[in-house]
C-alpha cells in the first residue's frame, strides 16, 4: 500500500488512509490543515465524537490555542530532567513485581508484570491514595475494555462498563480535585487542582486522559520489547549490555509500533501525494506503516537493535507529540534493565501468540525463569 497508494481512500470506512513517511510526518506537523478535534467531522457530523470521552475536552483531542492551554500547565512535569527524581521510586516498583515473578517461576509477563507496572506509576504520579489502587485498575482497566466478541450485546455490554467506570471516576477525580485546592502536594492531581486556566470538566478530562494514553501504550511496549528480544534470541546480549538497551527500546518502538494509527480531519480542501482530501473528511494516520518505510529506513522490516539513525513516529509529532514519551522510555528503561539482569533465563513461550485488537501487542506472554 505505501509504494501502490500511499494515500489511499477507503470506500468501507469512507476515510483516506496516509501511509509513507513523509506525509504521515507532514499530516502531524500541519495542525492548521489537519485538525486532532473529529467533533465536527464528515464522520461526525452530530458533533458526538462517538467515544465515551466525548463530553470531556482534553488536549489530545483539541487544536492549537486551546490545546495549549490544556497542556501547557503539565508540561515541564514529563521532561526527562523533571522524571529523573522519581527513577528510585520506579526502581522499587519493578523490584517489587519482579520478587513476585520470581517466586512465582511461571507466569503470564502480560498479567503479572506489563499491565500493573504502568497502572501503579500513573496512580502514583496522580497521588491516588494506595487503599483506591485497586478499584482504580478495574476502572482504567474499563476505560480502554473491548467487546468480547461482535455482537450487539457483548459491545453494549462494554459501553455500560465503560460508561460507569467513566462516571465513577469522574466523581473521585472531581472529589479528589477539590480537596486538593490547597495546593499542598507535588501529586499530578494537585496540579491540575490549581491550574486556574482549566475548569473543572477539563481536569477531570486531564486526569482520565493519562490512564486513556498511558496504560495500554507502555504495557505493549514492555510486552512488545521482550517478544522482539526473545523472537531475535537476544535477551540475553541485551541484558549484559552487549546491546545497548536503550536502542533495543527504540527499536521495539519502531518494529512494533503500541500505536499504530493516529486521527486526524482535514480542515480545508488539500493535496496529498497527488490525492484531493476535501474538508471535513477524516484521515487515518499510519505511524506503524511510516515507522517501516524503506525510503527512510534501512531494511525496515529487520529488527535491528542498535539501529542509528532510528527518527521513528511511535510518540507522534508536532504538537501532540506524546506528552508522556520521557515516562515511558524510562519505565522501559528501568523495568527492562532490572529484569533482565535478575533472571538468567525468561524462557518466554512465543508459540500461540494472540494479538490484541486495535493497538500492537499481546493478549498474554507465559514465561518461564530461572
Ligand atoms: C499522545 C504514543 C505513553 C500520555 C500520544 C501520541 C502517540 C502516543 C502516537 C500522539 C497522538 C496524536 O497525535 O493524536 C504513546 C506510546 C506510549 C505512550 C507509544 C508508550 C510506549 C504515554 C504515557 C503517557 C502518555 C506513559 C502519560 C502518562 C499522552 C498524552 C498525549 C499522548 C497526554 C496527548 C498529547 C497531546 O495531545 O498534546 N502518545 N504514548 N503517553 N500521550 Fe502517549
Amino acid at each position: 500500500m505505501r509504494r501502490e497508494a500511499p494515500v489511499h481512500y477507503d470506500e468501507e470506512r469512507k476515510t483516506w488512509d496516509v501511509f509513507r513517511y513523509e506525509d504521515v510526518d507532514r499530516v502531524l506537523r500541519d495542525h492548521e490543515t489537519f485538525s486532532a478535534d473529529r467533533s465536527g467531522s464528515a464522520e461526525n457530523p452530530s458533533g458526538d465524537a462517538g467515544s465515551d470521552m466525548a463530553v470531556l475536552k482534553t488536549m489530545i483531542s483539541t487544536d492549537p490555542p486551546e490545546h495549549e492551554r490544556l497542556r501547557g500547565f503539565v508540561n515541564e512535569r514529563f521532561q526527562p530532567g523533571a522524571l529523573r527524581e522519581y527513577r528510585p521510586r520506579l526502581g522499587e516498583l519493578t523490584d517489587k513485581l519482579v520478587d513476585g515473578l520470581e517466586d512465582a517461576g511461571r507466569f503470564d509477563f502480560v498479567e503479572e508484570f506489563a499491565i500493573p507496572f504502568p497502572v501503579t506509576v500513573i496512580a502514583e504520579l496522580l497521588g491516588i491514595p494506595a487503599e483506591r489502587r485497586d478499584r482504580f485498575k478495574e476502572w482504567s482497566d474499563a476505560l480502554i475494555a473491548r467487546p468480547e466478541d461482535s455482537s450487539e450485546e457483548a459491545i453494549q455490554r462494554m459501553k455500560r462498563r465503560r460508561e460507569t467506570a467513566q462516571k465513577e471516576m469522574g466523581q473521585y477525580f472531581a472529589k479528589l480535585l477539590n480537596e486538593r485546592q490547597a495546593g499542598e502536594g507535588d501529586d499530578l492531581i494537585t496540579l491540575a487542582a490549581t491550574a486556574d486556566e482549566l475548569n473543572l470538566q477539563e481536569k477531570i478530562g486531564f486526569c482520565m486522559i493519562l490512564l486513556l494514553a498511558g496504560n495500554i501504550t507502555t504495557t505493549n511496549l514492555l510486552t512488545n520489547a521482550i517478544w522482539c528480544f526473545e523472537e531475535q534470541g537476544i535477551t540475553e546480549a541485551v541484558a549484559s549490555g552487549e546491546i545497548d538497551h536503550k536502542k533495543a527500546i527504540e527499536e521495539v518502538l519502531r518494529y512494533r509500533s503500541p500505536i499504530q494509527e493516529v486521527q486526524r480531519v482535514a480542515v480545508e480542501d488539500v493535496e496529498l501525494s497527488g490525492q484531493q482530501i476535501e474538508a471535513g473528511e477524516v484521515v487515518n494516520v499510519w505511524v506503524g506503516a511510516a515507522n517501516r518505510d524503506p525510503e527512510v529506513f534501512d531494511g525496515p522490516e529487520a529488527f535491528r537493535p542498535e539501529r542509528r539513525p532510528n527518527q521513528h513516529l511511535a510518540f507522534g509529532k508536532g504538537v501532540h507529540y506524546c506528552l508522556g514519551a520521557p515516562l515511558a522510555r524510562l519505565e522501559a528503561d528501568i523495568a527492562l534493565d532490572r529484569l533482565l539482569t535478575r533472571f538468567d533465563s525468561l524462557d518466554a513461550d512465543l508459540s500461540g501468540l494472540r494479538p490484541i485488537s486495535e493497538h500492537y501487542g499481546l493478549r498474554s506472554l507465559p514465561c518461564r525463569v530461572s
